[in-house]
Order: structure tokens, then C-alpha cells, then sequence
């Protein structure tokens, strides 16, 4: 895939181990409900995201992610703990779901834009920009299509193209490429690790898929349910682009090694 640098994004010097935090989550807590029909989503969640940094999150169906995920977006508040930005003040977010959320008479220019002209008139700059994003993403040749004439790895990509248009402090991923088959998911997996290396935005990915969260993660944290818990942070060591290491004993070891910590939350 094509994947130029956008000139509004300036590229963030990564070094691992070495990043500037870009926010730290404390003691998080979300109970909904209250008294003994009250459900803890989440409980004790401490977590710390690095500027440039690319986290994902594995963990069984309602072990809290997505509730976490709002958290972060700002869509909801915690019950107990705190969610501090580096700056001081709440960062951007922008979430790409698993399903693509675009809007169907709209043109892929006209999505990527949204953000935008939701509020106001496209200006030109706003024309280049989502230009520039849907080159980034490989959809240039079809800006003027709509989404249902696009493969939905296509949708997909335009759906990423969409939230990081705003240029967003924080990119939350739920899934979104849950609902893709097998070969596609692959493809698209490689081609946002590319995109991510080309822009270096930071990244919060939710996924049921370890070999997803290998591919493109600096950490794996692995969550157990009932409550809703951090119980290992998998640090990835393989180097970049991981394309071509898929399958490698390396990265079957590290997936292997996730799937046994999913399994068995006392796992040492
Ligand atoms: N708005 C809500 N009201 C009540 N319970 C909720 C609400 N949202 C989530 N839950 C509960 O919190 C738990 C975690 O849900 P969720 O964050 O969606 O999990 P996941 O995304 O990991 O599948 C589940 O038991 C779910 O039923
Ligand atoms: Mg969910």
C-alpha cells in the first residue's frame, strides 16, 4: 500500500522504553447498577499508554473492553480511579468500530471528511487532507465510490481513514477488523502496521485475535473477566514491519504464550 507522510502529522521520534507517557489509567473501576444486582465491568485497571505507542488488548467476551474503551473515548465515567492525560487535560480520541459506520450516500472522500463537515463547510485544506488519508490507506482510486460498492476490508480501511482525520491523541480500534474474513484480515493487519509505522499515532487496539495483537502491538495486555482485570502486560520484542514474520517460532512462541495467559489467568 502506498503510505506517504501527511504534512500536518509530525512523526514522533518512537524508542522503546523510552516514550513520553501519554496517559495513565489508576485504580479504574466501573460498576453498573448498584447493590447485589450491580455488575463490576472492570476493577483495579491500572495501565499506562506511551505517546507513539501502539497497545492492544486481548480478553474473553465481557471482560470490560469495551467498557474501557468508552472510558477512554470520554463516553462514560469510572465508578472508582482516574484516567490522566500527560497534558493535563482530556486528550482527543476517535474510535473505529467493528462495524464501519459510514455513511452510505456519502462518497469515501465525503466519510473521511466527516469529522470535519459535520460541523462546518469542507474547506480545501480539509479536501487534501482526507485525500491524503485515503491515499495513506489505498483507497485513492476510489474516493468517489460508495461504501457499498467497497469490499469490506475496503470499508475497513476507509473507517480507519475517517477517525484518524482529526488527528486524534488517542486511536481506539474495537475490533474493527472482526468481521473480515480470514486472508483480508491478515492483508489489512500488515497494511495498518504500515501505516502506524509511517505515522506513529498512538493506538489502542481491542481484539479477540492474538495473532492480530502480535503483529501489531508493543504490549499485550492480556484481561480476564468477572471482574474485569489486567492479569499480564506481554511486552512484543519482535521488530518491525512483522509482515513477514507471521507464523515464525518467534511469533507462534509469543501468541502461544498469550493464549495460555487468556486461558489460565494464574498463568506465572
Ligand atoms: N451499560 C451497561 N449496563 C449494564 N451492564 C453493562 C453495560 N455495559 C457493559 N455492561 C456489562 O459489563 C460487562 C463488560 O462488558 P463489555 O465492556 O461490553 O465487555 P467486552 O467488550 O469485553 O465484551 C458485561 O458483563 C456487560 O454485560
Ligand atoms: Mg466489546
Amino acid at each position: 500500500m502506498p503510505a506517504e507522510p501527511l504534512a500536518k502529522s509530525p512523526v514522533t521520534p518512537v524508542v522503546a522504553g523510552e516514550r513520553p507517557s501519554l496517559l495513565a489509567i489508576d485504580g479504574v473501576r466501573r460498576v453498573f447498577g448498584s447493590g447485589p444486582s450491580g455488575v463490576t465491568a472492570l476493577d483495579g485497571i491500572d495501565m499506562t499508554v506511551g505517546k507513539g505507542e501502539f497497545v492492544a488488548i486481548v480478553g474473553p467476551s465481557g471482560c470490560g473492553k469495551s467498557t474501557l474503551l468508552r472510558l477512554l473515548a470520554g463516553l462514560d465515567k469510572p465508578t472508582a480511579g482516574t484516567i490522566t492525560w500527560a497534558n493535563g487535560q482530556a486528550g482527543q480520541s476517535s474510535v473505529a468500530f467493528q462495524e464501519h459506520r459510514l455513511l452510505p450516500w456519502s462518497s469515501v472522500l465525503n466519510n473521511i471528511m466527516l469529522p470535519a463537515t459535520m460541523r462546518r463547510k469542507a474547506s480545501a485544506a480539509d479536501r487534501d487532507r482526507a485525500l491524503q488519508l485515503a491515499r495513506l490507506v489505498g483507497l485513492e482510486a476510489f474516493i468517489k465510490s460508495k461504501p457499498a460498492e467497497l469490499s469490506g476490508g475496503m470499508r475497513q480501511r476507509a473507517s480507519v481513514a475517517r477517525a484518524l482525520f482529526p488527528e486524534p491523541d488517542l486511536l481506539l480500534l474495537d475490533e474493527p477488523f472482526g468481521a473480515l474474513d480470514a486472508l483480508t484480515r491478515e492483508k489489512i493487519t500488515g497494511d495498518t502496521e504500515e501505516i502506524w509505522l509511517n505515522q506513529r499515532f498512538t493506538a489502542l487496539l481491542i481484539t479477540h485475535s492474538i495473532a492480530e495483537a502480535v503483529h501489531l502491538a508493543d504490549r499485550v495486555f492480556v484481561m480476564s473477566p468477572r471482574p474485569g482485570r489486567v492479569t499480564h502486560i506481554v511486552d512484543i520484542d519482535l521488530p518491525r514491519p512483522r509482515t513477514a514474520l507471521v507464523g515464525s517460532d518467534r511469533y507462534n512462541a509469543l501468541v502461544n504464550e498469550i493464549r495460555a495467559k487468556l486461558q489460565d489467568p494464574d498463568h506465572a
